[in-house]
């Protein structure tokens, strides 16, 4: 299949999945290289053989929508949201929830687990030992069944941690033939299959982490219904994290910069009750 072909065709078909073309424009020779093989299986000769058959059976477009899911993830992805977490948004989650003892905690569109393991890695090596009353609960959801079956086995290739840095490393994995399994001590993650436009987790949340999913692969409508959703389910004074190269929607106004960091947002705190006075 040639590359302009598919990118017609995705230009034609992705507006029709409510997803963005632009965000599918770096990574499209993954999604165009499942479509070749799902013509093969269907017996298509060509991409407008595919449309046509798109055209008559509405359940192919559920196919194809399987078809563009982007698994790309990485431990310690964007070192700078760890500094900024370490550094001001953990301290401050962790003195506001000092009376619940934990911090509650969402990676939505957890890919492979990576984010979630770096948090809770991340948390148990760094910023525990100065917290100690405070626990991190973290739950971890995808559309993908196949990936969350390997978050659950926690093995990975080195190439995923690459960017982890050496303390978490050592610390985080025992090294077996060539992969890198996550220690048990940083296995309580709850992992659950939930597509972000039918389900998700109530929370409330202090952290989400919502990187590469909803603001890069899908159509602005969507974008602003899912973060409006996503919002809600933070806490007053609650932390969102964002991909390096996404914005959530101006109509968002509960949210605003973290002061100080980039990618990191912030849900307004409740403001104080009249004293009464
Ligand atoms: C590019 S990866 C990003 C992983 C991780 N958040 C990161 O930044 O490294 C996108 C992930 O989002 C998931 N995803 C995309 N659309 C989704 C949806 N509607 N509901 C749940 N998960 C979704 C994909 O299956 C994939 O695992």
């Amino acid at each position: 299949m040639r590359d302009s072909d598919c990118t017609a065709f995705l230009q034609w078909a992705l507006p029709r999945l409510k997803r963005s073309w632009t965000g599918y424009r770096k990574v499209r020779r993954l999604v165009c290289k499942r479509i070749a093989q799902r013509l093969k299986s269907l017996g298509l000769a060509d991409l407008d053989a595919y449309r046509r058959h798109l055209a008559t059976r509405a359940e192919e477009w559920r196919e194809l929508d399987a078809l563009c899911g982007i698994p790309i993830s990485r431990f310690y992805r964007d070192r700078g949201v760890f500094d900024a977490l370490a550094s001001m948004v953990l301290p401050a989650l962790a003195a506001a929830a000092a009376p619940r003892a934990a911090i509650d905690a969402w990676s939505a569109g957890c890919a492979s687990g990576e984010e979630a393991y770096t948090l809770a890695l991340f948390w148990a090596v760094r910023l525990q030992p100065r917290f100690p009353g405070v626990g991190l609960r973290i739950i971890a959801t995808d559309g993908d069944a196949e990936l969350l079956a390997r978050a659950r086995a926690g093995r990975y290739a080195p190439s995923s941690l690459k960017e982890l840095p050496q303390d978490l490393r050592s610390a985080g994995f025992e090294e077996r033939e060539g992969t890198w399994r996550v220690g048990d001590r940083f296995r309580d993650v709850e992992f659950l299959q939930q597509d972000l436009r039918e389900r998700m987790p109530e929370g409330p949340f202090d952290l989400v982490l919502c990187r590469n999913v909803v603001l890069t692969y899908y159509a602005p409508a969507i974008q602003e219904t899912l973060m409006a959703r996503i919002a809600g389910r933070l806490r007053p004074g609650g932390a969102l994290v964002v991909g390096a190269h996404e914005v959530p929607p101006p109509g968002l106004r509960e949210l605003a910069a973290w002061p100080g960091t980039r990618m990191i947002y912030r849900r307004h705190p409740v403001p104080a009750a009249p004293s009464g006075d």
